[in-house]
């Protein structure tokens, strides 16, 4: 056997978790389009916390929603911890979105007819996991972002970083490789913006998690291992590592 085999077999050096390779995503109206963005090339190891900049409309929801398997790019390619989102069926994605990602938003998205664990359970729920260990994951992971003692309040009864805490909660709850969060500040009080870029930050240095954030903000600056600007939908430099 040639000796160098082995020794490409056991390269470490790891696959990017994300690549994409002219990842663009046009919406077309009337007789043009409109860009989302236009021929993205980006590579992201696994456990960078990337913050993602850029003016309101220069694409920083339509890269976080490819990167979520909500959206279809209209061209180039996008890989994902190994799954290629570019040419998936519905089925893949929706397993993709299950089982690869955890994802916060600016209006926290909760289900409101639930309670706070209710709707932590409810992800590993719908991944068929059982019952018992998710609900004991979820008391953990809500005992760690201190809302223990709201377990059965509803999202009306929450503050606004209660409600996002919760949100947290729900997107680690089948335990993603990447964690994606759309202006998870953009509807909180400073104190409480401060505590979920912390807490996302944490998640990232403790757990190694890849975690990417799209924030106005400037509370992630400094956290940031990646930065990445937005600009007309393209990236306005290369990305910034530090
Ligand atoms: N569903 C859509 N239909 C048409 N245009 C859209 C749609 N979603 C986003 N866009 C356009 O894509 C561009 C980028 O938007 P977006 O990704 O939301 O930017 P950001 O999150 O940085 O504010 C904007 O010009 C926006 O109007
Ligand atoms: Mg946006």
């Amino acid at each position: 056997m040639d000796p160098t085999d082995s020794i490409d077999m056991m390269d470490p050096t790891p696959q990017p978790l994300i690549i994409a390779r002219g990842l663009t995503r046009s919406y077309p109206l009337g007789d043009g389009a409109v860009i989302g963005i236009n021929a993205v090339n980006l590579m992201v190891a696994a456990g960078e916390m990337v913050v993602l900049k850029g003016n309101s409309g220069s694409g920083k929801s339509t890269l976080l929603s490819l990167l979520a398997g909500l959206d279809r790019p209209t061209g180039g390619e996008l890989v994902v911890a190994g799954h290629s989102l570019s040419g998936a069926g519905g089925v893949d994605l929706t397993r993709y979105r299950r089982e690869v990602v955890g994802m916060v938003f600016q209006s926290f998205n909760l289900l409101p007819t639930l309670d706070v664990l209710e709707n932590v359970c409810l992800p590993a729920l719908l991944a068929e996991k059982p019952a018992e260990p998710v609900r004991n994951k979820a008391l953990e992971l809500l005992d760690w972002l201190g809302l223990r003692n709201r377990l059965h309040h509803t999202p009306a009864q929450l503050s606004g970083g209660e409600m996002q805490r919760t949100a947290i909660a729900r997107a680690l709850i089948n335990d993603p490789a990447l964690i994606l969060a759309d202006e998870p500040t953009g509807n909180l009080d400073s104190r409480n913006g401060r505590i979920v870029i912390d807490l996302l930050s944490e998640l990232n240095r403790r757990s190694g998690r890849t975690v990417v954030v799209a924030t106005h903000s400037d509370l992630a600056d400094d956290l940031a291992t990646v930065r990445i600007r937005l600009q007309d939908g393209a990236l306005a430099d290369p990305p910034c590592h530090s």
